[in-house]
C-alpha cells in the first residue's frame, strides 16, 4: 500500500467529505434515489425564482432535460444573492501582467456587471437569446461581460484570444453572433499585445449577424475604430445605471456556447444549460476544492477555455468565493511568479495544467522554496495527463507534502469535474483521477457495455444523464447524437463517451489513458488533427498530409506532420516550406496548433479503401516499434522508406 498518499487531516476544517465512508454514503443516496438526491441538491445550492417540479425529462434522450420547469438566473445566483452577507466581500482579485492590482468585491461586481447588462440592452439592443462573442484577454472584464450576458439571457460564446481571426470568424459565423465584445489589446511578459485589429480582420468577410464591436480599452495602443460599429465600452459605461434586473431564465436555456475541437475540421459549439451547469459548477467547487468562507482561489486557465468558464468565473462565484484573476504568463518575469502570487494573496486553492507544472519544475524547482506557501491547501491539475515525476515535485516541493492533490478528469462537454479525488477523503495515487465523483456513473466499458476487465483500456463513458452534461452541439443535433452516443450502449441505450480511454485498476482506480480519436492534446489545449491537416492543405505546394501527436517534455504532446509535396526541389525548399506551413496555421487557427515536427515524404500509409493509418504514423513519430499488419496497406514498401526518412 506503499504507493498511496494519504490526506492530511489536520488541514482541512469541516470537509464536504472527510472520509471515504462519507463519499460512499453519498454514493449509496444516488443508488437509491438518483433523480431524488439531485432534486435536493438543486433545491440546496441553486436560488430559483420559480422551483422546478420536474426533475429529469428523458423523453427525447440524448437530449435531457434538467429542472426544466424551474426558474432561476445564473449571475443573480453567482452575484445578487450573494450582497445579504458578502457585499464587501472581495469577489475577484485581478493582477496585471506587469503587477497592477485590483481587488472587486461582490457589491462592486454587482453594479459592473448591471452596467454592462444595460449597456449591452441599450446601446446595443441585446435581446434574450442573442449571441455574444468575447474575444478578450485576462482582465476582469471578461467576467464582467459574461456574467451582464447571464443577467439579461443572452447565449455568450468566449473565443480563446490565442485564437486566428479565420477562427474567430468560423465561431462568429456559426453562432450567428450580433455583438462581439474584445479589447483594444492587453500585456504579456511586459509588452502590450492586440486583439482588436484580428476581430477587424475576421469581421471583413460573411459576419453579417455582427452589428456592433464593443472594446474595452486596456492597453490603449493605437486601433481602428469603424465608425457605427466599433463602441468604447469605457465611454458607454459612464452613462448605465448600476442596477439591472436579472432576467428570469428557464433552467435550461442556454447559459453559453464554447467551442472544440473534435474529430472533424470543424469546431463544435458545445451547448450548455443554466440551471445544471450552474449546480454542478458551484458543487464540485464545495467537494473537490473544499472552498471555505475566507479561502482564494486561483485557478491559471484562460476564461477561453471550459476550465476558466467553470473555475475562475462561473464555479467560485456561485461559491461565494475570492476568485483570483491573472493576466501575464507564469513565467514572467521569472519561474517564481506564481509561488509569489501565492504568497501574497495567501491562496488556498491553487489549479493548473500538467504543462505549466511541467514548465515551471524546469525553469525553476527550487523557485517554491523561496516563497512562503504555507496557505495552500489543494493543489488541482486539469486537462492533460500528469506524469509520476510532475506530480511529485508539485506535492513534495509546492506543496510541501501537506497538501492534497486533485487531479480533476473532465472536458467542455461535462461542464465540471467528472473523476477526481476528495481533497480530506481519497487516498490518492500519482497521477490518478481516482474515482467518479457522487452523482456521476463514470463506467470503463465495451462498446457493449460490458465492464472492462481490470487492469485493461476500455472506454470512458458516463453512463447516466447528469445535470451539467452539454445539451447539443449549437446548430448541428445530429452531430450531437454521433459524436457522444454514437459508440457506446448499455443495455442497448447510447451512453454519453467522452472520446477517452481509460483502466480500472485492482483497487478500484480510475486512470485516464488518453483520447481514442483524432483529437491531440497540446499543452492541455485539444486540438483536432483534422483541423491541423485543413490548414496544411491550404498550402498550394501540399498534395497530402496527415498529423498525429507525439510525446513531448513540456507540453505533453506535441504536433507532428507528415507532408507529401506535390513538388519537391530539395532541402531549401523544404525549410522554406515548413515556415509557410507554421504561417499557413497560425493565420487559420492560432499559434497554439504550430507544428513541433514536418516531416516529408514520398506518400502516406493508406489502407486499399483510402483510409490513412495514422496509428503506423504515431507509432513511426514515437519511434515505437510497428506492431500493426503493414501487409494490407495499398504499398507495404512506404512505411520502412518513411522510416528511413525519420531516422535520417
Ligand atoms: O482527454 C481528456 C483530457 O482533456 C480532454 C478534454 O479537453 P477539454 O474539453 O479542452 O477540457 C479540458 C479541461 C477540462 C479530455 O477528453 N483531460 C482532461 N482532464 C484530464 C485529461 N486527461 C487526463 N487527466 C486529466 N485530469
Amino acid at each position: 500500500m506503499s504507493n498511496f498518499y494519504y490526506p492530511k487531516k489536520e488541514m482541512f476544517k469541516d470537509p464536504q467529505f472527510s472520509s471515504m465512508d462519507e463519499y460512499r454514503a453519498v454514493v449509496e443516496d444516488f443508488n437509491e434515489d438518483y433523480e431524488g438526491t439531485w432534486a435536493q441538491l438543486a433545491n440546496a445550492k441553486i436560488d430559483w425564482f420559480k422551483p422546478f417540479t420536474k426533475i429529469l425529462n428523458e423523453d427525447e434522450a440524448p437530449f435531457y432535460k434538467w429542472f426544466e420547469d424551474g426558474e432561476l438566473n445564473v449571475a443573480y445566483q453567482c452575484i445578487d444573492r450573494h450582497l445579504k452577507d458578502k457585499k464587501n466581500k472581495a469577489a475577484i482579485i485581478f493582477e496585471g501582467d506587469n503587477g497592477d492590482q485590483e481587488v472587486i468585491t461582490y457589491r462592486e461586481l454587482a453594479y459592473k456587471v448591471s452596467q454592462t447588462a444595460n449597456m449591452f440592452k441599450d446601446n446595443f439592443n441585446i435581446k434574450k437569446g442573442d449571441r455574444v462573442v468575447i474575444y478578450m484577454p485576462m482582465i476582469p472584464q471578461a467576467a464582467i461581460v459574461m456574467l451582464a450576458c447571464a443577467k439579461i439571457g443572452a447565449i455568450h460564446s468566449v473565443v480563446f484570444g490565442g485564437f486566428s481571426a479565420e477562427a474567430l470568424r468560423d465561431r462568429i459565423i456559426d453562432a450567428s453572433a450580433k455583438l462581439v465584445v474584445t479589447a483594444d489589446g492587453a500585456f504579456r511578459k511586459g509588452k502590450p499585445y492586440m486583439l482588436k485589429p484580428v476581430v477587424d480582420e475576421a469581421l471583413k468577410v460573411g459576419c453579417e449577424s455582427v452589428q456592433k464591436v464593443c472594446v474595452i480599452e486596456r492597453n490603449n495602443e493605437d486601433i481602428h475604430w469603424e465608425p457605427n460599429r466599433d463602441y468604447s465600452y469605457n465611454e458607454l459605461i459612464k452613462s448605465q445605471s448600476s442596477f439591472c434586473k436579472s432576467e428570469h431564465m428557464n433552467a435550461e436555456d442556454p447559459l453559453f456556447l464554447l467551442y472544440t475541437s473534435g474529430s472533424t475540421g470543424k469546431p463544435k459549439g458545445v451547448q450548455h444549460s443554466s440551471a445544471g451547469y450552474i449546480l454542478w459548477a458551484q458543487l464540485t467547487m464545495e467537494w473537490v476544492f473544499d472552498i471555505k468562507d475566507n479561502d482564494t482561489f486561483w485557478c491559471t486557465a484562460d476564461v477561453g477555455w471550459i476550465t476558466g468558464h467553470t473555475y475562475i468565473v462561473y464555479g467560485p462565484l456561485a461559491a461565494g468565493a475570492t476568485t483570483v484573476m491573472f493576466e501575464g504568463v507564469p513565467t514572467f518575469p521569472d519561474a517564481g511568479r506564481c509561488w509569489k502570487m501565492v504568497e501574497e494573496y495567501r491562496i488556498n486553492q491553487f489549479y493548473t495544467a500538467p504543462t505549466a507544472i511541467r514548465l515551471l519544475h524546469k525553469m525553476g524547482a527550487n523557485e517554491p522554496k523561496k516563497y512562503d506557501l504555507s496557505s495552500l491547501r489543494i493543489l488541482g491539475t486539469v486537462g492533460e495527463p500528469i506524469d509520476p515525476p510532475a506530480w511529485k515535485w508539485y506535492y513534495e516541493v509546492v506543496g510541501n507534502s501537506n497538501c492534497s492533490i486533485v487531479d480533476t478528469y473532465w472536458q467542455t462537454e461535462t461542464g465540471g469535474h467528472m473523476i477526481s479525488p476528495l481533497p480530506a477523503a481519497t487516498p490518492i495515487k500519482p497521477a490518478c483521477a481516482t474515482f467518479a465523483l457522487p452523482g456521476i456513473e463514470a463506467k470503463v466499458i465495451e462498446t457493449d457495455g460490458t465492464l472492462t476487465p481490470t487492469g485493461e483500456k476500455g472506454f470512458m463513458c458516463i453512463t447516466k444523464p447528469w445535470p451539467s452534461m452539454i445539451r447539443t452541439i449549437w446548430n448541428d443535433p445530429e452531430r450531437f447524437k454521433k459524436s457522444y452516443f454514437g459508440d457506446c450502449k448499455v443495455n442497448g441505450k447510447p451512453v454519453y463517451f467522452t472520446g477517452d480511454g481509460a483502466m480500472v485498476d485492482e483497487d478500484g482506480y480510475i486512470t485516464i489513458t488518453g483520447r481514442t480519436d483524432d483529437v491531440i492534446n497540446v499543452s492541455g489545449h485539444r486540438m483536432g488533427t483534422a483541423e491541423v491537416e485543413a490548414a496544411i492543405k491550404k498550402h498550394d505546394n501540399v498534395a497530402a498530409v496527415a498529423v498525429v501527436g507525439k510525446p513531448h517534455d513540456i507540453k505533453g504532446e506535441g504536433i507532428f506532420a507528415y507532408v507529401v509535396l506535390k513538388s519537391d526541389d530539395g532541402i531549401a525548399d523544404e525549410l522554406e516550406i515548413i515556415k509557410e506551413i507554421n504561417t499557413m496555421i497560425k493565420t487559420e487557427i492560432g499559434a497554439i496548433a504550430l507544428c513541433d515536427d514536418v516531416a516529408f515524404v514520398p506518400d502516406l500509409p493508406k489502407t486499399r479503401s483510402g483510409k490513412i493509418m495514422r496509428r503506423i504514423l504515431r507509432s513511426i513519430a514515437k519511434n515505437e516499434p510497428i506492431t500493426q499488419d503493414i501487409s494490407t496497406l495499398e504499398d507495404p514498401t512506404i512505411v520502412a522508406k518513411i522510416e528511413a526518412i525519420i531516422n535520417s
